[in-house]
């Protein structure tokens, strides 16, 4: 192996796909995570217990096993039958993954708001939707946008079990490169020095955020 040359262009053209790829699941898990997150939210605040009991089932399924088991019956299991690309397959294990995590996220974004602030508005005669919708989101949204942020660095990192189902991201090129190469530093190190720059860069533009959404305080 030489990081020059023929071996290297393959190399690099490995690690370039798949870096495509983690960043292509994480971001339409992320979406697709968002997405549910709002609606599973919604059914647990709801006053209706057949809308509460299957998003606090689906919330605790996905919190008590790894995201790595749910890849895997997903692929093998659940859409064996129906012939889905490993990508899409992985956008949705993970989608559902984070879906659950977020819904978490905006419940304690809204809870953490004092319960002064409801009382308040309500006394003021505003009805129930528009107390949330006028009061309550606008503080709510300060601690779910970190938190959010957040769970986008914890996603992206968790892509790199796809390799489970054979699907090819950032950390399964690595893997590649070193079992035909036996060169493990090289690879290894540089898909370490490829997540940490990821999120790096992302920790640095969710703190300039932050800090702009601070300064309306
Ligand atoms: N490693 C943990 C698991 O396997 C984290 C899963 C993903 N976490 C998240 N916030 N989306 O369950």
């Amino acid at each position: 192996f030489t990081p020059i040359g023929e071996d290297g262009l393959i190399g690099i053209y490995l690690i370039l796909n798949g870096l495509k790829v983690t960043l292509i699941v994480t971001l339409f898990a992320m979406i697709l995570g968002a997405i549910l997150g709002v609606a599973t939210t919604l059914m647990k605040m709801s006053s209706r217990w057949y809308l509460r009991w299957p998003a606090n089932l689906y919330v605790g399924v996905i919190r008590g096993t790894p995201v790595v088991v749910q890849l895997v019956i997903l692929y093998f299991i659940v859409l064996a039958t129906w012939d889905v690309d490993k990508v899409s397959a992985a956008i949705i294990a993970f989608g559902l993954n984070s879906g659950a995590y977020i819904s978490e996220i905006i419940r304690a974004g809204i809870q953490a708001v004092d319960k002064g602030q409801t009382e308040a508005a309500r006394s003021l005669g505003l009805s129930q939707a528009v107390t949330m919708k006028e009061v309550i989101l606008p503080q709510a949204i300060k601690n779910i946008l970190p938190a959010l942020g957040n769970e986008f660095i914890v996603l992206l990192k968790e892509t790199a079990v796809i390799g489970f189902i054979g699907g090819v991201d950032l950390m399964r090129s690595g893997e590649i490169i070193r079992s035909r190469t036996f060169e493990d530093s090289v690879p290894l190190f540089t898909c370490a020095l490829i997540y940490l720059a990821l999120t790096y860069s992302f920790t640095f533009m969710l703190s300039k955020f932050e800090k702009r959404l601070k300064q309306s305080d």
